[in-house]
């Protein structure tokens, strides 16, 4: 009779209240940042982590992003995608904690990620959406004057593609194009966008908004040109030569310091 009993409340323990359960079901990684996938599940106070089974699993090839069993982490069974960037939280992990914390994210992590835990109590999963964004850089800006027109340029670095708007002046078409490759080895898109205004006349007021929908991000960068009267198409004209010169020579130094500064920052990381 006890034996009945004894074997009826352990079925019940064992399936009725052992249960692993993810917090956040899309989480978003950002570009340098580590991300915590989190996983939690029924701790029994009396159980040790020899009998614990954590395992993380990319759900769409059944890649082993972390284990842990016998008591510790199994690196050399994980996959090498993940080698060196995955740890668990030991000092939680008793205490019903099993979230992963992943470093140096990119767009190849992507993709839902399976947590499954097994214990004495019965066993369990739940499933995490990574998904991964950057924020676009402070855009460089080029311009080139023709005979009868302006172009400018724009270029950042973000992830993912971004949407992008350039409005202008009313009444003045504008002719703009937009390229977006990669992503490239450091996982970002580089976006190329430019804008022509024919026929500038005395003056052209745009803006540029750049737009990371992923992280809310928006830039916006109003640009404005304001050139001698009769605009580009007429014969030399001092003033105006001057101030296309100064803005010419304003962009190169912009550029060369954006360049010397994305250098630095790539050298250091
Ligand atoms: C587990 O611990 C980590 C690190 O302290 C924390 O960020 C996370 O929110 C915890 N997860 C759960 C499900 O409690
Ligand atoms: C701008 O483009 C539209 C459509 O291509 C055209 O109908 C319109 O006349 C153009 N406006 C100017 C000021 O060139
Ligand atoms: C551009 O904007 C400035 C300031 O709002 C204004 O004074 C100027 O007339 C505008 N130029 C053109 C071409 O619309």
């Amino acid at each position: 009779m006890f034996l009945i009993f004894a074997t009826v409340l352990s079925l019940l323990r064992f399936t009725g209240s052992f249960e692993v359960t993810v917090p956040q079901r899309r989480v978003l990684a950002v570009l340098g940042q580590p991300v915590v996938l989190g996983c939690s599940y029924t701790p029994d106070p009396k159980e040790g982590l020899d009998s614990l089974v954590v395992t993380w699993q990319r759900s769409e090839d059944q890649q082993v992003v972390h284990s842990f069993y016998y008591g510790r982490s199994q690196l050399d069974k994980q996959s090498p995608n993940y080698a060196g960037r995955t740890e668990l939280y030991p000092a939680l992990l008793q205490a019903g904690n099993a979230s992963l914390r992943l470093q140096r994210v990119g767009p190849a992590d992507t993709g839902r990620y399976l947590c499954t835990v097994s214990s004495l109590q019965g066993s369990g999963k739940g499933e995490v959406q990574l998904e991964y964004a950057a924020p676009y850089a402070e855009p460089r800006l080029n311009i080139q004057v023709k005979c009868s027109s302006i172009s400018l340029q724009f270029e950042s670095e973000g992830y993912p593609a971004p949407q992008v708007q350039w409005t202008g002046t009313p009444g003045k078409n504008l002719s703009t194009q937009e390229e977006v490759s990669g992503p490239g080895e450091d996982g970002l898109f580089l976006l190329r966008t430019s804008v022509t205004v024919e026929d500038p006349g005395p003056g052209v007021n745009l803006s540029f908004v750049l737009k990371n929908s992923a992280l809310g991000q928006e830039l916006l960068r109003p640009i404005s040109f304001s050139l001698a009267p009769g605009g580009l198409g007429n014969s030399i004209d001092g003033t105006r030569l001057t101030i296309v010169l100064l803005i010419s020579a304003l962009c190169l130094l912009v550029c060369l310091g954006l360049a010397a500064f994305a250098y630095i920052r790539r050298q250091r990381t």
